[in-house]
């Protein structure tokens, strides 16, 4: 099936199982040649750690350790393959949880050895900017042109990397080349969905609050209330490398392309309290406790909201998105990208999408996101994301471990 120089594979061969265990989603899914996605199956833990606010690390584990088993069964049979007919098996290694990405990687192991396969280690972020990737070639969309500026954005990680294909000359027009990737901005403290997800509770609001803020946001006024945004200090890439597009009017100036969402979350505390918002907060927290079913987005939520309340709640939004979108385009500009991809739990919101695509178009620069469904976390993109390197013959071994602070890239 492979030939010498491992490139003789096409996208329409290669069926890979991808697994991914690393926060509060146990997913599976069978993707034929990095690109068609015969099943894709997510056991979410979200109603258990709603009850606590946020991910409790030992509950999670234990969900994985539930449902693993159950969920690659179901890929299996949705996607109409059996065991015998993977090629690989691919897994998360990190970031996330270590408990939680060793049940993936503990099992993934096992498959892999029992099957006789190789094994992939894929890195979660890697996972998110491929999940797009894999769409638009679903789409049978043209690949996008080379550098990629990749916003990943979520509730653990708010990152920016510089996203290219090394294709060794040798090889023929359609075989893969390995990705590379290099960090130019990334959160000091907070990740964006981690901003949403505080503030929501913050505000009484469920968990996790992104959905929740995104459905309100478009019933208050986004100026109403002024937030900004610390001045991040540059930091020396570590590779010592320079800002490519040296005409560009960021460069000049040393700019930072990172990000800092804490000190919003302390604003909107301090304007709950110096507005004597609070009571009101609790009056619906307790209304929301009390009706448990309510989902965000019906009237019955927007009711219990004043309108200093979603006036709060759009202004936030305005500035976090606004924040984001300035330091992404900033970055692509510097370093001369072709397209910009975003990818993580908080590309699903709505204001984000419509004002990147909005930007994008202004700028005549080609703007990719996942569809919903795979905006949050998936195995899809992690077999997607392994698809290069099992074409490239890059394996696992067997002492291929959890890495919860594994990054991406150089930078
Ligand atoms: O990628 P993801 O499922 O898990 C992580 O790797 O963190 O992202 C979850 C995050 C949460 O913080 C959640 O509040 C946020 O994505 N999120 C949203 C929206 N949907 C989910 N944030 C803003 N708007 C949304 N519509
Ligand atoms: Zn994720």
């Amino acid at each position: 099936m492979r030939d010498g120089s491992g490139t003789g594979l096409s996208r329409t061969q290669g069926l890979i199982l991808g697994i991914e265990s690393s926060c509060d989603e146990t997913a599976a899914a069978v993707v034929r040649g990095g690109t068609d996605a015969l099943s894709n199956v997510v056991a979410s833990q979200m109603n258990l750690h709603a009850n606590y606010g946020g991910v409790v690390p030992e509950l999670a584990s234990r969900e994985h350790l539930r449902n693993v088993v159950p969920v690659v069964r179901e890929a299996l049979s949705r996607s109409g393959v059996s065991l015998d007919d993977i090629d690989a098996v691919a897994v998360t290694e990190g970031p996330g949880l270590a408990g939680a990405l060793l049940v993936g990687i503990t099992y993934a192991k096992a498959l892999s050895f029992g099957l006789g396969k190789p094994l992939i280690g894929v890195n979660h972020l890697e996972g998110h900017i491929h999940a797009v990737l894999m769409e638009a070639r679903q789409r049978a969309e043209a690949p996008m042109e080379l550098p990629l500026l990749a916003l990943v954005v979520s509730g653990g990680h708010t990152h920016l990397y510089l996203a290219e294909q090394t294709r060794d000359l040798a090889e023929t027009q359609d075989s893969e080349g390995a990705w590379r990737y290099r960090n130019v901005g990334r959160t000091v403290d907070d990740a964006a969905g981690e901003a949403y997800d505080k503030v929501a509770k913050l505000l009484g609001l469920g968990y996790p609050g992104g959905p929740w803020i995104d459905s309100l946001a478009v019933r208050g006024n986004p100026r109403a209330v002024k937030f900004s945004f610390a001045q991040i200090k540059p930091r020396p890439h570590r590779d010592g490398a320079s800002l490519p597009n040296k005409k560009a009017p960021v460069a000049a100036s040393g700019p930072s392309f990172d990000f800092s969402f804490s000190g919003i979350k302390t604003a909107v505390l301090r304007h709950i309290e110096t507005r004597h918002m609070r009571e009101s907060v609790e009056a619906r927290r307790a209304a929301l406790a009390a009706k448990l079913e309510l989902k965000p987005g019906s009237d019955e939520v927007v009711g219990l909201c004043d309108a200093q309340t979603l006036d709060l709640i759009a202004s936030f939004q305005y500035a976090v998105v606004g924040n984001l979108l300035r330091q992404t385009f900033a970055a692509a500009e510097a370093f001369g990208a072709r397209g910009i991809v975003v990818s993580g739990g908080v590309a699903a919101n709505r204001e984000l999408r419509r004002r990147f695509q909005a930007e994008a178009d202004r700028r005549g620069l080609p703007v990719a996101f996942p569809s919903l469904a795979l905006s949050t976390d998936n195995a899809a993109m992690i077999a997607a994301a392994a698809w290069p390197k099992f074409v490239l013959e890059q394996f696992a071994g067997d002492d291929l471990g959890a890495t919860p602070q594994l990054r991406l890239g150089q930078g």
